[in-house]
């Protein structure tokens, strides 16, 4: 289930990624015999799609080659030109002393699309969608305003979430903050630090945020574990959400739907945490440790399997990746389901604060006013007391 939507997720960014690319029809090049013209050149830089076999699958044919006759013997078949040609598109025979997974690609040339893709489109949409949820939420509090306790206070709490609870929220917050700011300095330290703080301080803050972005990224794992652990089993779906989404959380209008301990709202906001959350530290973790977990080729084999790349117009997805164009497609996965879960935590993060009255009292002391969960969360008041009743002397009261 998650892996599908993983692709699902993996597809739609993909989708948006490429821009809208035309095949271009095969110029003559009987006048370079056969090598790529000024037209091949000059619709990449159009952005159209060239069919490169042309140049693929020009690497020379040693079989051919002439016999090693004397000390100046042949190349094995090959001329220089098919020799690089062989070494761009990862056909060369290369052998090399050092060792590991990337030292064999000599030459890796999606790291231009890809330095392009970080500088440009990343960071330009990457700030629009943070900017644009920090408008709206403003606008959204400028028209609705505080949403507040309707009712009469009773003074009687109820507890909400234990210590344990609490904690497991805190490190999930206390972390995921701390990543998303370290995270925005990596991206837009070139573009916005250095130039306005200079190179070295620039140096000194880079150092440090990577240093706390690689290690705090474990607490953001073993919370988003605990959390799961001790929350999923409230917020499995059930017949209470399809009203309560019904009537909009009833954040508009006169009353409020009924709902268990978590209402569907934040069951979205839990599963998105959930999903997201492990989408992020999966690519995270390929980040931390370079070319040891390829996740791409793998899925680009599923979605080509299952059809879903020829379903959304991207056709054969490459299946055979460059070490290093697994390690860019992390990066930027990384970042894109990071970018969409900050701007989620952003409304999230508004609404159990100033958003609405009583609501941060759940995570603060971990109690909160019996009116507010009976506006909010009626259902699981009606089971607390229910318990109450049948347990009365091991009712606990709240700490
Ligand atoms: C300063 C920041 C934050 C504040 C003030 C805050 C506040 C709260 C509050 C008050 C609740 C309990 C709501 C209730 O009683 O029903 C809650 C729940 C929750 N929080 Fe946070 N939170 C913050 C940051 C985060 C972050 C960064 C994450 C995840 C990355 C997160 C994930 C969750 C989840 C999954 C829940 C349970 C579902 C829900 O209530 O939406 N929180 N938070």
């Amino acid at each position: 289930m998650f892996r599908l939507a993983l692709a699902l997720l993996l597809s739609l960014t993909f989708a948006t990624m490429s821009p809208a690319q035309e095949a271009a029809p095969a110029p003559d090049r009987s006048a370079t015999g056969g090598a790529q013209t000024l037209e091949d050149i000059m619709a990449r830089q159009r952005g159209e799609e060239v069919d490169n076999s042309f140049r693929s699958n020009a690497l020379g044919d040693p079989d051919s080659a002439a016999g090693m006759a004397n000390q100046l013997g042949t190349l094995g078949g090959s001329s220089d030109p098919e020799l690089w040609r062989a070494l761009r598109f990862g056909e060369a025979n290369v052998t090399s002393t050092s060792r590991g997974p990337a030292a064999t690609t000599l030459i890796q040339d999606g790291g231009m699309r890809w330095l392009l893709f970080r500088q440009g489109p990343l960071a330009t949409y990457g700030s629009y969608l943070l900017g644009g949820t920090l408008v709206l939420l403003a606008l959204f509090y400028l028209i609705r305003g505080r949403i507040r306790i309707d009712g009469e206070k009773t003074g009687r709490r109820i507890e909400r979430f234990k210590a344990i609870e609490r904690f497991g929220h805190w490190m999930l917050a206390g972390s995921f903050i701390l990543l998303g700011i370290t995270g925005l300095i990596s991206l837009f330290g070139r573009k916005v630090l250095i130039p306005a703080f200079g190179h070295d301080a620039f140096s000194t803050v880079a150092l440090a945020s990577k240093w706390v972005h690689n290690n705090v990224s474990w607490a953001f794992m073993i919370a988003l574990v605990m959390i799961f652990v001790m929350w999923v089993i409230h917020n499995l779906p059930d017949r209470t959400d399809i009203n309560w989404l019904l009537k909009g959380g009833g954040i508009f209008s006169k009353g409020h739907p009924p709902a268990k301990k978590f209402n569907a709202g934040q069951k979205l906001i839990f599963w998105s945490v959930i999903v997201l959350g492990t989408s992020i530290s999966v690519s995270g973790l390929s980040l931390l440790f370079p070319f040891e977990i390829n996740m791409f080729a793998a899925t680009f084999d599923k979605l080509n399997s299952f059809g879903i790349s020829a379903a959304l117009g991207l056709g054969e997805l490459p299946t055979t990746l460059a070490p290093h164009e697994e390690m860019q497609l992390a990066q930027l996965w990384h970042a894109i389901v990071s970018f969409v879960l900050m701007a989620i935590i952003f409304a999230h993060i508004y609404i159990g604060s100033v958003g609405m009255e009583g609501a941060y009292d759940a995570m603060g002391s971990g109690e909160v006013e019996e009116q507010w969960a009976r506006e909010h969360h009626s259902l699981w008041v009606d089971e607390v007391k229910a318990k109450e009743a049948a347990a009365p002397e091991s009712a606990t009261p709240a700490e």
